[in-house]
């Protein structure tokens, strides 16, 4: 074989010969000669656990496609809801499928009136909009118990269509409880972020919540965050979905690994490191206590992406068409002067530490009128579609149940001892 690797079993002698088959090798296939032979790779650094027809990465030469179409062709000519039905479909929609879908979601962006006032109402004043959504999205499942027949694929899509309709609704009910306003409802007359940004905002008037040039930057940031291959939260979906949970419970287990700074949690972690930073003339000092080991460049850095993140370029040219309307951040020139130092200075440029898509997307965020503790919600939104795309396909898969190895490194078998006689 042309492209294959050769394992010599040396307790044996036994050999065989495993075929390279894009770019990896087979478990199965290196079982039939060691099935007591494990790998241990914690991260899954080495380990592809599905195969995948939705994302193409490739991070040395910074490339992201969904179903095929580069990135940056979609952010310039399609919008959330038509990638969305990409993502889930595997084809861009025509007219009429595009019609029925954007119907479909527009009208099913009602939450019932009990989750709002009995079970949302309920948090803690000052609760994170995120636990509120993660909590939220699980208590969705209790509305609608027929999403338990996981096979039967009209309420598989129903269910789908509910989770990516009510995830706006969801948020900006976190956000309006966090700061005691009133819930707004849904105006089934506006586009999806457009409708969104009414939901968070009506009527605060020094935000620029009605202008369609701040609906299609989120969009366009809708699409950059919308699927992003085997990141932890899509993993999770699919680790959690492998039970054949139901699909709520499972986007709720995903939004809870968004959750995390390391990951869907960079981008607020990014103006809180902008803002403690404070002026330009402090950046040298920042980047020299990061060096040292003190903290991390929050929005740097990626497990794939060991070039520039092709989403973050993209996020640039969005940030000008929304600081044109809202006005400049002014944590915007300390963000240029700290990538500028980074990428100029070995440490970052040696372990190949470039901006990812959480270093300039918390700017725009921020200028809009968010809060700093929505931005991973503003994340969680887009991905549901991802997920639920990564979902379907795995269902379709009939994949087995997610149950990795592990290296027990615990104790030996010893005998147990009654308190009294304990040391
Ligand atoms: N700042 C400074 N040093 C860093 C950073 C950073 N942001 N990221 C990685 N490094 C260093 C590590 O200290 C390590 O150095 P060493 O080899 O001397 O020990 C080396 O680079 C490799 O780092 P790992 O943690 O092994 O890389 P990994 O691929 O596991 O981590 C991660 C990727 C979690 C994204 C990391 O780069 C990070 O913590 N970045 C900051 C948080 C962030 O921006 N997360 C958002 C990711 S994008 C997203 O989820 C949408």
């Amino acid at each position: 074989m042309a492209e294959s690797v050769t394992i010599t079993d040396n307790r044996t002698g036994n050999t065989i010969e495993i075929p390279i088959q894009n770019g990896g090798v087979s478990a199965a296939e290196w079982a039939k000669l060691l099935p007591d032979i494990w790998f241990y790779d914690p991260g899954f650094m080495q380990t592809a656990a599905c195969s995948s027809a939705i994302s193409y990465l490739d991070g040395d030469a910074g490339i992201l496609r969904y179903r095929g179409y580069p990135i940056e062709e979609l952010a310039e000519r399609s919008t959330y809801l038509e990638v969305a039905y990409l993502l889930l479909h595997g084809e861009l929609p025509d007219a009429e499928q595009y019609e029925r879908w954007r119907h479909d979601i527009t009208y099913h962006t009602f939450i019932h009136e009990n989750m709002r006032k009995r079970f949302m109402d309920g948090f803690h004043y000052d609760a994170h909009p995120m636990g509120m959504l993660v909590s939220s999205v699980a208590a969705l499942s209790t509305f609608y118990d027929e999403a338990k027949n996981i096979f039967d694929k009209d309420i598989r899509y129903w269910s789908t269509v509910r989770l990516i309709a009510k995830m706006p609704t969801i948020a900006a009910c976190t956000y309006r409880f966090s700061v005691g306003m009133p819930f707004v409802y849904t105006d089934n007359n506006l586009g999806f972020t457009a409708n969104f940004l009414r939901m968070m905002f009506e009527p605060r008037e020094e935000v620029a919540w009605d202008n369609p040039v701040l609906a299609r930057a989120l969009d366009i940031l809708f699409i950059l965050h919308a699927d992003h291959e085997q990141n932890c939260s899509t993993t999770t979906m699919r680790v959690v979905g492998s039970s054949h949970t139901d699909p709520y419970t499972a986007c709720a287990a995903a939004s809870a690994g968004l959750y995390g700074p390391r990951h869907g949690g960079a981008n607020e972690q990014v103006i809180r490191m902008l803002m403690e930073i404070g002026s330009i003339d402090q950046v040298d000092d920042f980047v020299k206590a990061v060096k040292s080991g003190k903290g991390r460049l929050q929005g740097f850095g990626h497990r794939v992406y060991k070039n520039y993140d092709p989403r973050a370029k993209i996020i640039k040219q969005t940030a000008d068409d929304v600081f044109a309307v809202t006005g400049r951040n002014p944590l915007l020139d300390i963000a240029l002067k700290l990538e500028e130092v980074a990428l100029n200075d070995e440490y970052f440029t040696s372990r190949r530490l470039y901006p990812n898509v959480d270093f300039y997307s918390g700017l725009i965020y921020q200028a809009m009128g968010f809060p700093l503790n929505v931005f991973t919600v503003l994340f969680a939104i887009p991905r549901t579609s991802g997920w639920l795309a990564h979902w379907t396909e795995m269902l379709d898969q009939d994949s087995k149940i997610a149950r990795p190895r592990q290296l027990y490194i615990g104790e030996p078998e010893r005998k147990y001892v009654p308190m009294d006689q304990r040391d």
